[in-house]
């Protein structure tokens, strides 16, 4: 009896242990669908691979808003899920989802970039580092691009722009246009921004890193992310060596920090303990990333937008001559003149809004968040694109058409709408000197010399950043005034 009564007892927790199991799983299911419900509309594709291959595809052929944003947001409207490189992720549009994401940096989402990426500008560098460390390091780069420091730079960047247009330019009819650019702008960031002499080959070694950003992490002999990385190796020895003879300098009190030169300040900081060398370095390291390659693409914009619309370039050119007037022959441009230059800049704003020179950036969430009625889980990415707003005629009237008029004084842009540079805590923290950058190269360009673009619709692509296909070859002759 007792034996029947135990397999019968046996019998019953069994079935009641099968009936909780599968009420609590019915349970999660159902917990699951009411958040899978939640979950912006979207395909999330293969396994790992998701959407991968097309969102590549669409970027390589510069085409990234056109062929994957767009038809997806058409589809779902301006928020959707996808699945790139492994990651869950939530593509948003438009200037609401811009304000929500950016400035909630560190509250709900973190900057997120691909491990290459952090692998190759270095894990302590600004774009990783959150709270005090992140606040310090924009405090030591607002500090030397205050309006003194930006007063002592506008002479240092016009006499690199005068020396580079005399060596590279003088005596030549065919110029790429995008090399010199990029060589110069390579140039300021050391030699004005760092207070480091740019020689030979170095340029070649940062752009050999910056090809394996956005590779795969395959550090195979042939791989790019395998070249990228020993060339990040090398990049590290040369600015240790920079930063520990910077150090001696210092201490040894021969030399002071000077205005508008960052790396004696990121130094003195190293001294006083509060940074370490190796975040030193890959600040140094990212800097130059962050500087150079965006600038040159946007200097090419501009001239290409000058070159596409003479009456803008006759307005520009009547600019600048009407800011000479009244200088004496040859004296030096000041942070005044540079503030008058008010319709080339906006010119330089209506071409970074048709071809902003970084597309967009991804978060990746830090608790579960809940928007425009949707669930995002933590840790999905989140990208957010300039071109969501850029080519929305919600926010631009004709947004295809190339009109500076846009960002006339008097017609202010609304927050979140216009990106270039990002917004939130993240804003670019070099937005000054990529403005003194472009306004000086394109005053140099338009008082010395006449230009016409050798292919004049040369076609744009992206590895990883934007750049013309044939590196903007542009016939020169300097001008008779
Ligand atoms: C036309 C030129 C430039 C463009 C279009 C540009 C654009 C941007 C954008 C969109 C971001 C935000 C990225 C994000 O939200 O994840 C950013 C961040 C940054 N930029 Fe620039 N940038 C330019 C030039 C420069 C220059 C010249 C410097 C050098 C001082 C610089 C230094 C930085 C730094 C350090 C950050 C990171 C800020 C942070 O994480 O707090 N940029 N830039």
């Amino acid at each position: 009896m007792n034996f029947v009564l135990t397999i019968l007892l046996s019998f019953l927790s069994i079935l009641l242990s099968f009936l909780i199991l599968k009420r609590r799983k019915n349970g999660n299911d159902n917990k699951m669908n009411k958040n899978e419900k939640k979950l912006p509309p979207g395909r999330m594709g293969l396994p790992w691979i998701g959407e991968t291959l097309e969102f590549y595809k669409a970027q390589r052929r510069n085409q990234l808003f056109e062929e994957f944003v767009q038809p997806r947001k058409a589809t779902h409207g301006n928020i959707f899920k996808t699945m790139l490189m492994g990651s869950p992720t939530v593509v948003v549009s438009g200037a609401a989802a811009n304000r929500f994401f950016l400035s909630n940096e560190f509250k709900l989402v973190v900057s997120s970039w691909p491990s290459t990426s952090v692998q190759l500008m270095g894990p302590n560098s600004i774009m990783e580092k959150q709270g005090d460390h992140h606040r310090y390091i924009r405090t030591i780069i607002a500090s030397t691009l205050n309006s003194t420091g930006l007063e002592a730079l506008v002479p240092k960047i016009c006499s690199c722009v005068e020396q580079h247009l005399k060596m590279h330019w003088q005596g030549k009819d065919v110029v790429s246009l995008f090399g010199s650019a990029k060589m110069l702008t390579f140039t300021i960031v050391l030699e004005c921004l760092l207070g480091v002499k740019a020689e030979s080959g170095m340029l070649e070694m940062f752009e050999r890193v910056l090809e394996g950003v956005f590779a795969l992490p395959v550090a195979l002999p042939w791989s790019k992310f395998y070249r990228a990385k020993r060339a990040r190796l090398e990049i590290e020895r040369m600015v240790t060596n920079i930063v520990r003879k910077k150090r001696k300098e210092i201490e040894g009190n021969i030399i002071d920090a000077e205005e508008g030169v960052l790396l004696p300040h990121l130094v003195a900081g190293l001294i006083r303990g509060e940074i370490s060398e190796i975040e030193v370095i890959d600040n140094v390291v990212l800097l130059v990333f962050a500087a150079h390659d965006t600038t040159s693409f946007a200097i090419a914009m501009v001239c290409r937008m000058l070159a596409h619309h003479p009456t803008c370039h006759s307005h520009v050119l009547q600019e600048h001559m009407d800011m000479m007037h009244g200088k004496r022959a040859g004296e030096a441009l000041t942070l005044e003149d540079i503030k008058k230059m008010k319709y080339t800049w906006q010119v330089t704003r209506e071409s970074m809004r048709l071809f902003p020179p970084i597309f967009g950036s991804f978060r990746k969430t830090i608790v579960d968040i809940e928007y425009e009625g949707f669930i995002i889980p933590k840790g999905w990415k989140v990208f957010w694109t300039t071109y969501g707003t850029h080519y929305d005629a919600e926010y631009f009237n004709d947004p295809l058409r190339f009109d500076p008029s846009r960002f006339e004084e008097a017609v202010p842009c609304p927050p979140y709408v216009y990106l270039p540079f990002g917004g939130g805590p993240r804003v670019c923290a070099g937005y000054q000197l990529a403005k003194l950058n472009i306004l000086i190269f394109v005053h140099f360009m338009v008082t010395l010399y006449d230009w016409s673009l050798v292919y004049p619709d040369e076609a744009i692509t992206t590895d990883p950043l934007p750049f013309p296909c044939h590196g903007m070859p542009i016939n020169v002759s300097p001008k008779s005034l």
